[in-house]
């Protein structure tokens, strides 16, 4: 078949006159097609998924039935642009209540449509051609997706086991520094399971005052805290003079499909991300922010889906542990983050983590997630749906028996 008169017109950021024409497939896609497959060859034998990076309940009852009654209100049936005040007043109790961050409603929060497309659209506030965004890999990629999107440049900051998973602020060369205008920072982090403490939070304001850099911290699974209390960047001495953090309804509050978070920090930059977005859509509808400020005010859902994961995180590491992996319990997120098996006891190699998780999905059918950015990495994520603790523990001994069959070289 001829290509569309169009195939010459597509843009060169996503691939010009070649897009859709690779053959190479992104990581997640290959997963599920391997996972396709465990199933069709293997119907009889259960899949363990520890591949899903989605939480495995719905939204608190309570939260279901403020939207159920949200949603016949027809107050809320417009656009909501750039409010509601009661979704940021709710915001405001909830950084008060649990970091003591104070921040003004009106003027230092606005909602995102879920914090993915805040991150689409922060770049527009900042990034210029040649301009440079710093963020630590392996990571959430949108935000540097959509620097180079507007000719952008993005710098890695690798995090290194040998650097106790922390970006090292200090090696990185003066003429990088110079077009650097975004440092991309995520605690608790995804994959690597780190958790910040306040000296690095405050080395990071030092950071960006010497060299104006703008600091967007990634919050999204800072409920998820097991090491410490969950803790906000904001609550650092200067740090709202010097950044902005983004937060999400999706893990702390088992909302992920209902598209809700918002950024909050400094009242410029918090008020130019609104002019953008302003420009790109029209706001979550209502109800939905109604029922996300109700999640807000109620202290208990985040403690309950912490504890939940904190159980089975525990059970994870010790399982694990058992089978040879070099693993421990992570400051905070659903994942375990640890270092992949280089073989197995019948001689088998794995040249790296990608490969090693190919063979646990193909052979065991152990869904894992690959990271080979920083050192091969295997994540496991405990997202896996089992109703009771009898399911999790009937699924951790299946995942113990497989792995040890295996026999794991490290
Ligand atoms: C580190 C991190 N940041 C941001 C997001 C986006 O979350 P949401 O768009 O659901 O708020 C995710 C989701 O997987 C994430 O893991």
């Amino acid at each position: 078949m001829s290509d569309p008169y169009f195939q010459q017109l597509f843009a060169d950021r996503i691939g010009g006159a070649s897009y859709g024409k690779g053959t190479s497939l992104y990581k997640f896609e290959k997963i599920k097609r391997a996972k396709r497959k465990a199933l069709a060859d293997f119907p009889e034998r259960k899949l363990l998924d520890f591949g899903i990076g989605e939480n495995d309940s719905m939204a608190p009852e309570n939260v279901r039935r403020v939207m159920a009654e949200e949603i016949n209100k027809p107050e809320n049936r417009g656009y909501a642009d750039n409010g509601v005040l009661e979704f940021k007043q709710a915001a405001a109790r909830f950084m008060q209540r649990e970091f003591g961050v104070e921040l003004d409603p009106a003027t230092e929060i606005n909602h995102a449509i879920g914090s993915k497309p805040a991150y689409a659209l922060l770049p527009a506030v900042f990034i210029n051609p040649g301009d440079i965004t710093l963020m630590t890999v392996p990571g959430y990629p949108v935000i540097g997706t959509h620097t180079t999107y507007y000719g952008g440049i993005v710098h890695k900051l690798p995090l290194l086991a040998e650097n106790d998973f922390l970006p090292d602020l200090d090696g990185i060369s003066p003429d990088i520094l110079e077009k650097a205008k975004l440092l991309v920072i995520n605690f608790p982090n995804s994959p690597t399971g780190k958790t910040a403490s306040p000296e690095f939070y405050e080395k990071v304001v030092k950071f960006a005052k010497e060299n104006n850099i703008v600091v967007v911290q990634d919050a999204a699974h800072a409920m998820l805290s097991f090491d410490q209390p969950p803790s906000s960047f904001l609550a650092t001495p200067g740090a709202k003079e010097v950044g902005v953090e983004v937060h999400s309804m999706s893990k702390g509050f088992d909302m992920i499909g209902w598209r809700m978070g918002w950024v909050c920090g400094h009242p410029l930059i918090v008020q130019a991300f609104a002019d953008v977005k302003d420009n790109s859509d029209s706001g979550q509808f209502m109800a939905t922010q109604k029922a996300a400020a109700a999640a807000l005010d109620d202290p208990e859902i985040p403690k309950q889906i912490r504890e939940k994961y904190r159980r089975r995180m525990e059970k994870l590491v010790a399982v694990l542990s058992r089978c040879g992996f070099d693993c421990k319990m992570p400051g905070g997120t659903y994942f375990l983050y640890t270092p992949a098996p280089k073989g197995l006891a019948d001689g088998t190699t794995f040249e790296n983590a990608e490969a090693a998780s190919q063979y646990l999905i193909r052979e065991q059918s152990i869904c894992t997630v690959p990271w080979d950015d920083a050192g091969s990495f295997l994540r496991f994520s405990v997202t896996f749906v089992a109703e009771d603790e009898a399911a999790e523990d009937a699924l951790m001994a299946e995942t113990e028996s497989r792995l040890k069959e295996l026999g794991p070289v490290f």
